[in-house]
C-alpha cells in the first residue's frame, strides 16, 4: 500500500505573479503541496494556463490598478512572490523601454497594492545579471552590482527600491538572485516552455529529440579549461524550495534580505552537451558559432548566505540529475506539442 501524504492545511493565502511561468508555475505546485492555498496571477504573454496546476487562476496584467485592487480586496494575502518580468537579456539591449516598463513600473503598482492593503511579506526573483561581469568567482552578495544591460538594471533597480520601501514602510522583501534556472518537475507534470528559447539546457535537449536539428555552441575562445563558457545551473525545484524557506521566515518576522541561488560548481558548455549525450543517449548535432553578445566566462554563486540563514540545502544539485528532468518534460513536450499551440517555436 502506498503512503499517502496528506499536506497540512495552512491558512496563508500567497499570491503568485507570473504563476503560469516556468519558475513560478512550479512555486504554486510546491505551495499547493505544503497546503497553502494559493492565487496565481499572469497574463499570459509567455506562461501557459494549463502549467499552473491548482488554486484560484486570475488571468491580467501586474501593471493593472484596477484588476490589483480587486484581487487584494478578494483575497487577505499573506505574501506575495513575483516571478513575472521579462528575462531576454538581448531584448532588453534593443528594446528596454519593455524592460523598464514591465520588469519596473509595473513592479510598483504591484508594490502600492501590498502598501495600502497592509501586504508586508515579498518575494522578489532577481538574477545573476544583477552583478554584471563578475571580478571574482565565486560570486557572494557582496559583490558590486553592475549589471551591463537593461534587463539586470531592472533587477537591481527593484532589489534597491525595496530596501527603501523597508525601511520606510515596513515591507519585509528577499531578493533571489538566481543564477541558471534549470530542470523541470521531478514527476514530470511541468516544465520550462519559452517561446522563442534561448536557454542552453531546453535547446540542448530540443536538438536530441528532433525538434530543432542542431543547437549552437556561442564561443569556444573563452579563457576557461575547454573555452566555453562556464555557468551554475540550479534546479527549479531547488530555487522554489528557497523561496519556501525564505516565506516561513517573512511569515515568522524575519528580516528583508538578498541571496544568490546556485551550486556552487559550474559547468560548461561543452560539458552541458556531453551531460546530455549520456542521459539522453543521443548524439546531440553541435555547430560552433562566434560569441553570444554579453556573454561573461564565468558565472558561479556563493551561495553559502541561503545554506547558513534559511538552511536551504539543494536536493537535485547533479547537472545529470537536473538534465534528466529537464528530458523527461522534453520528451512530454514533444510529444504533445500541439496542446502548446504555435507558442512552443
Ligand atoms: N549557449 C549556447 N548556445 C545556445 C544557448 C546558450 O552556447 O543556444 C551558451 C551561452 O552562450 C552561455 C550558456 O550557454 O554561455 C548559458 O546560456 P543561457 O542562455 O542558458 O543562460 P545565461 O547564462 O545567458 O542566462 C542566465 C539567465 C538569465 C540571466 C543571466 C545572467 O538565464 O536570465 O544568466 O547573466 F540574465
Amino acid at each position: 500500500m502506498t503512503e499517502v501524504v496528506v499536506p497540512a492545511v495552512r491558512q496563508e493565502t500567497i499570491l503568485v505573479v507570473g504563476g503560469a511561468g516556468y519558475i513560478g508555475s512550479h512555486m504554486v505546485k510546491m505551495l499547493l503541496d505544503q497546503g497553502f492555498r494559493v492565487v496565481t496571477l499572469d497574463n499570459l504573454a509567455t506562461g501557459h494556463r494549463q502549467s499552473v496546476l491548482g488554486g484560484d487562476f486570475v488571468q491580467g496584467d501586474v501593471g493593472d490598478p484596477l484588476l490589483l485592487e480587486r484581487l487584494f480586496t478578494g483575497y487577505a494575502f499573506a505574501g506575495v512572490m513575483h516571478f513575472a518580468s521579462h528575462i531576454q537579456v538581448g531584448e532588453s539591449v534593443t528594446d528596454p523601454a519593455k524592460y523598464y516598463r514591465n520588469n519596473v513600473s509595473n513592479t510598483f503598482v504591484l508594490l502600492d497594492a501590498m502598501r495600502k492593503y497592509v501586504v508586508r511579506h515579498f518575494i522578489f526573483s532577481s538574477s545573476a545579471a544583477v552583478y554584471g561581469e563578475p571580478l571574482v568567482v565565486p560570486i557572494t552578495e557582496s559583490h558590486p552590482k553592475n549589471p551591463i544591460n537593461p534587463y539586470g538594471r531592472s533587477k537591481w533597480i527593484i532589489e534597491e527600491v525595496l530596501a527603501d520601501y523597508d525601511l520606510a514602510y515596513g515591507l519585509r522583501s528577499v531578493c533571489f538572485r538566481y543564477f541558471n534556472a534549470a530542470g523541470a518537475d521531478p514527476g514530470g507534470a511541468i516544465g520550462e516552455c519559452h517561446t522563442p528559447e534561448t536557454h542552453l539546457i531546453p535547446l540542448v535537449l530540443m536538438a536530441a529529440s528532433g525538434r530543432l536539428p542542431q543547437v549552437k555552441l556561442f564561443g569556444e575562445d573563452y579563457d576557461t579549461p575547454d573555452g566555453t563558457c562556464i555557468r551554475d545551473y540550479v534546479h527549479v525545484n531547488d530555487l522554489c524550495q528557497a523561496h519556501l524557506l525564505a516565506l516561513e521566515r517573512l511569515l515568522q518576522g524575519g528580516g528583508s534580505a538578498a541571496y544568490n541561488l546556485g551550486n556552487g560548481g559550474g559547468f560548461s558548455v561543452r560539458e552541458v552537451m556531453a551531460a546530455a549525450e549520456r542521459v539522453t543517449g543521443r548524439k546531440i548535432p553541435v555547430v560552433v558559432a562566434p560569441r553570444r553578445a554579453g556573454d561573461p566566462a564565468r558565472l558561479v554563486a556563493d551561495a553559502s548566505l541561503a545554506h547558513r540563514e534559511l538552511g536551504w540545502r539543494p536536493q537535485f544539485s547533479e547537472l545529470e540529475q537536473i538534465i534528466r528532468h529537464a528530458w523527461q518534460w522534453e520528451q512530454k513536450l514533444a510529444g504533445v506539442i500541439s496542446e502548446f499551440g504555435n507558442k512552443v517555436r
